[in-house]
């Protein structure tokens, strides 16, 4: 079995999806692993790093026609490629809306994974790109906050005054949220969040931080553990809530996202304009249209002396960490792939994880 790894091409992509000290994991699983030249340069990796632990370095057209996987992080442009027939590309982050197929699929029996549509089950834990990314997104959001902010984070008493501690707010407790909490309770800032699922709020107070909810019979949560879109009157009762809550913030994180729609807009020209000259705001929705008034993609902008930033794809922020666990949750997923005896692909198209990321 011969498993190709290809480089990526957007310029704001700084992670891979094979680091060299997991190379002998997948040539235990039976491969014989390509890799494209340069492939982890933007980490500070040279090929020759790969060579020695086993790997090969090829060209892009080389690796396309040997290989029987293809391992990409993004399932953009694929289109682009010439693969070989019967070829499975496994893709962290493909966009079934937005992607081009059509060419692929009709050519010559090309079959497509994309990782981000695994269901939210225990046994797939282990390969969850989405998790695994969010997660540091929502380090790096507090990281790169405090870096903007011109307050100190923790409450400091010193002989010459006290310092009074920074006030998060963060919006959306899901993964990215979680952690965003965490990392700024641990810098010593006071915390609150919010989320439309009930379910979080519980998740929210054991990290040490206020729930702000809106009062509503409405439990916004699907059965797969996702938020819903909003109803109108939830909207504006929810609308009113944040604008009393975001004038006294510092800094306001936002990781709000409904699967498969544009993110809602949650933070208003309003409320934007009612924070203090000096505040900050994240937004991690910038991909899905934004959760904020004025968020610029992968811009940093400044608006009547607030700071907005609106880093599209944040985990490539961390980008070793981040290549770390994709190349962890890569491997846990071609152990699925694989018949341990034989050494062979051998897929099981009734599995639930394979029903829910094959495209
Ligand atoms: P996500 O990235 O889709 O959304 C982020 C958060 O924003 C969610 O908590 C969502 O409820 C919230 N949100 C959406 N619209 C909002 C609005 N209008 N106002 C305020 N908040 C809003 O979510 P993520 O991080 O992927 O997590 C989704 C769910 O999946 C969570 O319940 C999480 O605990 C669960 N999960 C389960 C796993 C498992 O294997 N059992 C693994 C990872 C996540």
């Amino acid at each position: 079995m011969i498993i190709g790894f290809l480089r990526e091409k957007d310029i704001f992509e700084n992670r891979s999806m094979l680091l060299p000290e997991h190379v002998s994991s997948i040539i235990k699983l039976g491969f014989k692993i390509l890799v494209e030249k340069n492939y982890a340069k933007k980490l500070g990796l040279e090929d020759e790093m790969f060579i020695k632990v086993g790997a090969e370095v090829k060209s892009e057209s080389d690796i396309t026609s040997l290989s029987d996987i293809i391992i990409k992080i993004s399932g953009k442009n694929l289109d682009s490629y010439k693969f070989k027939d019967g070829t499975i590309v496994i893709t962290a982050f493909f966009d079934k809306d937005n992607d081009k197929l059509f060419k692929l699929k009709n050519d010559n029996n090309i079959k497509i994974f994309g990782l981000n549509y695994l269901p939210r089950i225990t046994r797939a834990q282990a390969m969850d790109v989405l998790s695994s990314q969010s997660n540091l997104a929502g380090y790096k959001a507090v990281i790169d906050t405090a870096y903007e902010f011109s307050k100190a984070l923790p409450m400091m008493m010193t002989a010459a005054g006290t310092i009074t501690p920074a006030k998060y707010f963060i919006v959306g407790a899901g993964v990215a949220g979680l952690q965003a909490i965490a990392t700024a309770k641990r810098l010593g800032a006071v915390v609150s969040a919010t989320d439309v699922r009930l379910a979080s709020k519980e998740q929210v107070e054991s990290l040490g931080a206020k729930f702000v909810f809106v009062d509503s019979d409405e439990n916004l949560e699907t059965e797969g553990g996702y938020a819903k879109e909003a109803t109108k009157n939830y909207k504006k009762k929810q609308e009113e809530l944040i604008k009393q809550t975001v004038k006294n913030q510092d800094v306001i994180i936002t990781t709000a996202l409904i699967p498969g729609r544009k993110a809602p807009l949650i933070i208003n020209e309003e409320m934007v304009l009612s924070m203090k000259p000096g505040s900050v705001i994240c937004d991690l929705a910038t991909s899905q249209g934004g959760n904020v008034a004025f968020s610029e993609r992968d811009k940093v902008i400044e608006k009547n002396g607030i700071k907005i930033i609106g880093y599209s794809n944040y985990a490539s922020r961390t980008s070793y960490s981040a290549s770390s666990l994709l190349t962890k949750n890569i491997i846990n997923f071609l152990t699925l792939l694989v018949n341990k005896d034989s050494k062979t692909i051998d897929i099981d198209y009734e599995d639930e994880i394979i029903k829910g990321v094959k495209i």
